[in-house]
């Protein structure tokens, strides 16, 4: 029984990669990063669905649901203000799909992947990593080893070197995400409830409710577009390998 659900975060409008339409709509190499990155779920044999959060506007909006037509296993929700905001429509989409595709008995036990449209090369693999893992736990997140030395800047203008923290410490944290269905929703209902400041990422989250976040090994191809060189890196790796997408 399929009872992997993703939520694939695109209502963003990509303000730093300076396209007139939404980051998400870009193309790479004539396919939009949307399609890429629900593509990569639709494909995967556990996935039951795939939840996507659109920009508001309603002519953009129609935009997102001409692409998914033709896939009765993708919803297409409005996102909200912020990241955070979208993923818990996302999250609330969850049902609706389940309703409309009469699959809601797998809720209880479904696999939740919170997914950026702007990492559209991650591979199917680390869906199986996230997947597997959460075999064993409630919460899953990829990560990668930190290659550069890092700095804590010594003030808010950022001008000065501080303190270099170990990096054999730290980890670069990607998405997607995986959750358990209820340990993502709790959480996500309780940051609503709580009014907390903004969280960048989901696993974040997983304080509010207390759960331990497992991490298992990303991909470098989960880099997330965000400026315009990270475009012409992705568009690279697709022409040199376009089986990568
Ligand atoms: N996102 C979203 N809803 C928002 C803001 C962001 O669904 N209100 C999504 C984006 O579409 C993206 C992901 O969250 O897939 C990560 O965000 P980011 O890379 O920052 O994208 P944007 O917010 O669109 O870009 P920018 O910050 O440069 O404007
Ligand atoms: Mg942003």
């Amino acid at each position: 029984m399929k009872n992997i659900f993703a939520v694939v975060t695109a209502a963003g409008s990509g303000s730093r990669l300076g396209y007139s339409q939404p980051k998400a709509l870009v193309c790479l190499n004539g396919i939009s990063l949307v399609e890429r990155a629900v593509k990569t779920f639709t494909q995967h044999p556990q996935v039951a669905g795939v939840v996507v959060t659109a920009p508001a506007d309603r002519e953009i909006f129609s935009q997102f649901e001409k692409i998914f037509e033709g896939a009765p296993q993708v919803l297409v929700v409005k996102g909200g203000p912020s990241r955070q905001a979208s993923v818990y429509q996302g999250l609330l989409g969850i049902e609706k799909l389940a309703e409309k595709l009469a699959i809601t008995k797998v809720i209880p036990q479904a696999k939740v992947l919170i997914h950026d449209a702007a990492r559209c090369l991650m591979p199917t693999e680390v869906i199986d990593r996230i997947s597997d893992k959460l075999e064993e736990v409630n919460a899953v997140i990829p990560v990668l080893p930190v290659v550069d030395t890092l700095t804590k800047v010594v003030n808010q203008t950022g001008e000065w070197a501080g303190e270099t923290p170990d990096r054999s410490t730290l980890r670069a944290v990607q998405t997607p995400q995986g959750f358990k269905y209820q340990t993502i929703l709790r959480a996500h209902q309780k940051a609503q409830a709580n009014q907390t400041g903004e969280f960048t990422d989901d696993a974040s989250l997983m304080q509010l409710v207390n759960e331990p976040v497992a991490l298992v090994a990303g991909s470098e191809f989960s880099l997330k577009i965000t400026t315009p060189f990270d475009l012409e890196i992705a568009r690279s790796l697709v022409t040199l390998n376009p089986s990568s997408g």
